[in-house]
């Protein structure tokens, strides 16, 4: 019989569920790609029940459930902290007590969420320390046999960054930096500060900085300062150490309070209104939070390769979402080589506390690694079909030969479309299967999009996915990036070639695609690159304010909503 474990990522941001069946991955989703609520943090119900069925398994077929918190984890530092903070002592108490409460009614969730008995769940339950789960997600998936690891987030199980060494199924902990002190909330703290208030709105601050000149990295590195092993909070900048952090979410998109304190203000003037323009100073601003934080995350794996020599590191945790930092690793540490998963935040703690059970709890070897993300639903043509009928518009199924050449002509007449191929990604960046697609090489088509698809602030970059093979032709690094986890420099004389995908300061947040790992998306690169010579396009997701789309008719509606001009839905390529 196969050991089946379930991993879950619950009461976090971005709630998800996976599978891993004898150490190898079989499928991973987001609980917001149905629910269809953005960053949902509450129980991925609807996951779980998907991964389940996906496998053809049945809840007693669950040997072993994983999640990612473990409320006694690092308690002696929680006390102390509690006791020293005594104005946030009681809401300590308070998170604890409702955190075990839930842990203990987990097996009842998992139960309601598959229609049965918490009883005929026969599984054994892990708490699995957040970071933890975090490293799990990334060095046992990872190519490296042997690693340095850095996991590096807001804040998990009173926890903000761990490093470690990896070897084999194995690896063991150096040091932690605890809670209140944290880059993440750091970043958090500013992305707010700058006017964007949603959970998760720090890629957008990070789309902003090479607009701006760091300006105020002196001001900024008042805020947090490098330790030997670590960092440390300026805390008079902040209120988290004396109130919490208050993440709500009330059946909605989680929310975050401000937790900079009124010297923020007084520092670097008034919050910037969401409703304001940005002006010139919110971009120095954003240059000079990032330059900072590189700084730390830098300080950080030197201080990692110090205690772990090798040429190899795993960066994971909601800080490895910096794709801009990922890109620059090489150069500003001994690193040779850098492994970001798909899922390195929150989100990939569902696997990633699945796979610490099968090699930490159980002891196995290695068998796995990921080389791709698409862990999701998959489409099937009949549903594709169906979903068309019922929309009203017309059927037209084509070959593989003959969808490529449709897809690829309309690139190059400057068409954008929906492409819904394959298994759903995991993760915030679609990868190829939910993707909407267009030709690089226009320099309106930032703005064409904007019009017809989504609206996004004019400062946000688009990305290319390139053909692997091409990668060095048109980077200054050359080395594999299949998740969009690493932006580098695009070289000079091809940036004026794809200004579609080169971002203000010449940078591109890259997608290499494989042929094994993506062999249609491949397929349909290689057709625009027969055609026009570049080996790359321009891919965002295929949604319209909304989560990425998972299901055909979700694919269809948003065709509908928006002006896209076409959708390949499976092998049919859908016109108005
Ligand atoms: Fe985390």
């Amino acid at each position: 019989m196969p050991t089946v474990i379930l991993g879950i990522n619950a009461f976090h941001g971005d709630s998800s569920a996976a599978l891993v069946v004898d150490g190898k991955l079989i499928s991973a989703v987001e609980e917001e790609r149905f629910n269809r609520v953005k960053h949902w943090a509450g129980f991925p119900a609807e996951s779980i029940r998907w991964c389940l069925k996906d496998a053809g398994l049945k809840p007693q077929d669950i040997d072993h459930v994983a999640v990612n918190f473990n409320p006694r984890a690092n308690w002696q530092v929680k006390a102390a902290f509690a006791l020293r903070n005594f104005a946030s002592a009681r809401e300590y108490i308070w998170s604890r007590l409702k955190r075990q409460g839930r842990q203990s009614s987990m097996r009842q969730d998992v139960a309601d969420a598959l229609g049965c008995t918490a009883e005929e769940i026969r599984a054994q339950f892990h708490s699995v320390e957040h970071h933890q789960a975090h490293i799990a997600s990334g060095f046992p998936v990872s190519p490296f046999q042997e690693a340095a690891i850095l996991s590096i987030d807001g804040m998990g199980d009173f926890v903000s960054a761990m490093m470690a060494g990896g070897e084999g199924n194995n690896w063991k902990v150096y040091n932690k930096t605890y809670y209140p002190h944290s880059i993440g909330l750091l970043y958090s703290a500013f992305t707010m500060y700058l006017g964007f208030p949603h959970f998760g709105d720090e890629y957008k601050v990070m789309g902003l900085a090479p607009y701006g000149k760091p300006l105020y990295v002196e001001k900024i590195r008042k805020l947090i300062r490098p330790t030997t092993t670590g960092y440390e909070l300026n805390l008079d900048f902040f209120k988290h150490h004396k109130e919490g952090i208050r993440l709500g979410w009330d059946g909605g998109s989680p929310t975050v309070a401000p937790f900079y304190s009124e010297l923020m203000e007084k520092e670097f003037g008034p919050t910037r209104d969401p409703k304001t323009p940005l002006t010139d100073y919110h971009q120095d601003l954003a240059a000079s939070l990032q330059v900072v934080t590189e700084e730390i995350i830098f300080h950080l794996l030197n201080v990692l390769h110090k205690i772990h020599p090798s040429d190899n590191v795993v960066i994971v945790g909601g800080v490895a979402m910096n794709s801009v930092a990922n890109g620059k690793v090489t150069q500003n540490s001994p690193f040779k080589n850098v492994f970001v998963p798909a899922g390195a935040a929150d989100n990939g703690g569902s696997f990633g506390a699945a796979f610490y059970v099968w090699h930490r709890v159980l002891g196995q070897p290695r068998s796995f690694v990921q080389t791709h993300g698409q862990w999701g639903p998959g489409v099937d043509d009949a549903e594709c079909e169906a979903a068309i009928r019922e929309a009203g518009l017309p059927v037209k199924k084509l070959t593989q030969a003959e969808l490529i050449e449709t897809a690829t002509q309309a690139l190059s007449d400057g068409k954008v479309f929906g492409w819904f191929q394959g298994r759903m990604e995991f993760g915030a960046r679609a990868l190829g299967s939910r993707s909407l697609l267009a030709d690089p090489r226009r320099t309106d088509m930032r703005e064409l999009i904007n019009l017809k698809i989504k609206f996004r602030e004019k400062f946000r970059p688009f990305a290319p996915s390139i053909l692997e093979e091409y990668v060095e032709e048109y980077f200054e690094i050359n080395a594999p990036a299949p998740f969009m986890e690493k932006v580098f420099k695009i070289k000079q004389d091809k940036r004026e070639g794809i200004p579609a995908v080169t971002h203000v300061d010449g940078s591109g947040r890259l997608q290499s695609v494989g042929k094994v790992a993506n062999p249609l998306y491949w397929e349909l690169i290689e057709g625009f690159r027969k055609k026009t010579g570049i080996p790359l396009v321009l891919n965002t997701s295929l949604n319209e304010n909304e989560p990425i789309v998972n299901t055909p008719k979700q694919a269809l509606s948003c065709f509908l909503r928006t002006k896209m001009d076409a959708i390949a839905l499976g092998s049919y390529w859908v016109t108005r």
